[in-house]
């Protein structure tokens, strides 16, 4: 199965953020991302997260990721797309899938021999969901353990896990998720987690960890090149 992924493009209309994030330039570098995974006959595209960045106006918000939602739905390869934290400071989950169409909303999925999983951290540690203008990126949470407990259990299959926010141990702890050692526990004592694929640390890091692979991608809003092809 071959992957293209993305992440963290923060699209806005906004020149320059943080003196670092290129937002208005992201939507043609998605457009980008797209020619290649279309090239690479990417059977499947997983934006990580962060589609866009706020706005003063909220109208505008919700016309950046339609147009957002434009250059996804152009292509012919299909995508899922996971909500980041920027994502969950603009729009309610509901809201978020409304505009991108039902059908990029992720949710676990067999193909070809392989599980992905896809994990929700737009929680605060306590664990209430972050809601549009409450979020906090160094505050974030998994409650989902149980369910991914069971999933893994009852899964024949390799998995993949996909989460915007970070899980690798290696990252900055400030990106991390609050009980990733308790996810990543689960996720090795199976035996059968191969990869785990995030966003929200922009530079980007790779590192493995009982056997897993920890593949944090760099952000599209920092970068020129940053969409990639995965093989699992
Ligand atoms: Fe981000
Ligand atoms: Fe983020």
């Amino acid at each position: 199965m071959r992957l293209g992924i993305y992440t963290d493009p923060h699209y806005s209309s906004q020149a320059v953020t943080c003196g670092v994030r290129y937002n208005s330039r992201s939507l043609e570098k998605i457009k980008a991302a797209y020619r290649y995974f279309e090239r690479m006959h990417c059977d499947l595209a997983v934006c990580l997260g962060d589609l866009i960045d706020k706005e003063s106006d909220r109208a505008l918000q919700t016309e950046n990721l339609r147009k957002v939602a434009g250059v996804i739905r152009a292509s012919t390869v299909p995508t899922v797309c996971l909500m980041g934290n920027h994502d969950a400071f603009a729009f309610t989950a509901d809201g978020f899938y409304r505009i991108l169409g039902a059908d990029l909303r992720p949710s676990d999925r067999v193909a070809d021999g392989r599980r992905l999983v896809f994990l929700d951290a737009c929680y605060f540690r306590n664990g209430v969901r972050y809601q549009p203008g409450d979020t906090d990126w160094t505050d974030t949470y998994c409650p989902f353990e149980a369910e991914l407990r069971k999933t893994v259990a009852s899964s024949d299959e390799n998995i993949y896990v996909f989460v915007h926010q970070n899980l690798d141990p290696a990252a900055e702890k400030r990106h991390r998720i609050a009980n990733a050692d308790g996810i990543n526990r689960i996720l090795s004592g199976c035996g059968k987690v191969k990869a785990v694929y995030q966003g929200h640390y922009h530079p980007g890091c790779r590192s493995v960890w009982n056997g897993i692979r920890y593949v944090t991608f760099p952000a599209v809003c920092e970068s020129d090149d940053a969409f990639f092809v995965e093989e699992i």
